[in-house]
C-alpha cells in the first residue's frame, strides 16, 4: 500500500500527525497504568506504595535499561487486583486512545504478573473486556487483546498460564512474548508457541528490542511470529531487512520507550526512518505510555521532529498500522479511506 502524498510543509505536520486515524498494535496495558491512578487504586485496596505521591512516583521514572523500567512496571501493577480496578485501568486507556484518534488498538496484557499475586484470570479479563466493550460503544475503538507469556518466567508456566486463560478463549485473540529479553530467547517458548497455533491464535513476539537480530529470526522461524514488537535492532543484519520486507511482516515500533529504556543514544539516531527506505511495515507505537511520556500521538511528534521523517512516511506509518493489524480485510480497506479522507482535509487546510 502506497500512495502518492503532495509535500506539506513542516509547520503543518503536527496537525496532520494528530488527526491521522491510526491503529495501535503495541501497548501494555499495565503500562498505561498513570502514577495518579496507581495511588488513587492503592488507596481503594489499602495497599501502600514506597513514595510520597504521584510526582515522587513519576520522579522515580529514569531507566538506564529494559531491566531498570520492568522493576517499576512490576512494582506498578501491584495495585491491581479487583476486577474494577481493569476496568478502570483500560477505561482510562481507551478514552486516551480514541482521543489520539486510535480508532483500533490490539492491547498486550500480562496476566502471570497478577495471578502470581493470587489475582484469578476471570478477574483480569472480565474487566478489560468490560472497558473494551464499553469504548466501542461509546468512543467508536474497536480493540482486542493478545495475552503475553513473560520470558523471564518457565515456559512450564507459560503452558500452566494458557491452560487458565482457555476459559476465555473467546476473549484474546492472539498470544505474545514480553519481559526481560536478554537470555531468555524465544527457543525457550518453542513448544508452548507450538500448541497456541493448534489453537488457531494469533502469533506476536518482543524480539531486537535489546537483543541481537538473532531473537529476530528465531521470533519468526522458531515460533512463527506474524508480527515481531520493536525489531529496531534488525537494522544491523541486512539480510534479515530483506525478509521482513519481503515478507511484510510488520515491526511495532515504540520511539518514546526506545528513548527512555536508552535502546539508540538519541531519538534522532532511532532506527525508525531506515526501517521505512528498507520497505519495512513499520508502525509507531506507545509501548508503555504512563512511563514513557506519551500516548501515540505524542510517540509520532517526538520522532517525526527529531529525525525530519515528512508527510509520505505519516502516511506510510498510518497505512502500515492497519495493514499490519489483525482486523479483517474489509475493515483495514474503511480505515484506509479515512487515512485517505484525512490528509486530504490537513491538506486543504494547509493551502
Ligand atoms: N519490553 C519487554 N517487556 C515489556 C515491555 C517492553 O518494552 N513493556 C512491558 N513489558
Ligand atoms: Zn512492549
Amino acid at each position: 500500500m502506497t500512495a502518492s502524498i503532495p509535500p506539506i510543509a513542516p509547520a503543518h505536520l503536527p496537525a496532520l500527525l494528530a488527526a491521522a486515524p491510526k491503529a495501535e498494535l503495541h501497548i501494555h496495558i499495565e503500562g498505561s497504568l498513570e502514577p495518579e491512578m496507581a495511588f488513587a487504586l492503592a488507596a481503594r485496596n489499602g495497599i501502600t506504595l514506597p513514595y510520597a505521591d504521584s510526582q515522587a512516583l513519576r520522579r522515580a521514572y529514569n531507566f538506564s535499561d529494559l531491566q531498570s523500567f520492568l522493576d517499576l512496571y512490576y512494582q506498578g501493577a501491584g495495585v491491581l487486583l479487583t476486577e474494577q480496578d481493569f476496568y478502570d485501568l483500560a477505561r482510562a486507556y481507551l478514552a486516551q486512545a480514541a482521543a489520539n484518534n486510535v480508532v483500533h488498538a490490539e492491547i498486550f496484557f500480562d496476566p502471570q504478573t497478577h495471578t502470581a499475586r493470587g489475582v484469578a484470570m476471570q478477574t483480569v479479563i472480565r474487566g478489560l473486556a468490560r472497558a473494551q466493550e464499553e469504548a466501542r460503544r461509546e468512543l467508536g475503538i474497536t480493540s482486542a487483546l493478545i495475552l503475553c507469556f513473560l520470558r523471564h518466567l518457565s515456559e512450564r508456566e507459560a503452558f500452566e498460564t494458557l491452560e487458565d486463560a482457555l476459559p476465555f478463549r473467546e476473549a484474546f485473540i492472539g498470544v505474545g512474548l514480553d519481559s526481560s529479553e536478554l537470555g531468555h530467547p524465544p527457543e525457550k517458548f518453542a513448544r508452548v508457541f507450538a500448541r497456541c497455533r493448534e489453537l488457531g491464535l494469533h502469533i506476536v513476539a518482543h524480539a531486537g528490542e535489546e537483543g541481537p537480530p538473532a531473537y529476530i529470526w528465531a521470533a519468526l522461524d522458531v515460533l512463527k511470529a506474524e508480527r515481531i514488537d520493536h525489531g529496531v535492532q534488525a537494522v544491523n543484519d541486512t539480510a534479515l531487512m530483506q525478509r521482513l520486507a519481503q515478507e511484510r511482516i510488520p515491526l511495532t515500533v515504540c520511539p518514546l520507550s526506545n528513548q527512555k529504556l536508552q535502546v539508540f543514544p538519541d531519538l534522532s539516531r532511532h532506527s525508525l526512518p531506515a526501517l521505512l527506505d528498507g520497505g519495512m511495515c513499520a508502525m509507531v507505537n506507545s509501548d508503555d505510555p504512563a512511563y514513557f511520556g506519551g500516548y501515540v500521538n505524542a510517540n509520532f511528534q517526538a520522532v517525526f521532529a527529531a529525525t525530519g521523517m515528512d508527510a509520505r512516511a505519516a502516511w506510510q506509518l498510518a497505512a502500515n498500522s492497519f495493514e499490519a493489524s489483525f482486523a479483517e480485510a474489509g475493515q483495514k480497506q474503511r480505515w484506509l479511506e479515512q487515512l485517505n479522507g484525512s490528509f486530504e482535509r490537513a491538506h486543504d487546510a494547509a493551502r
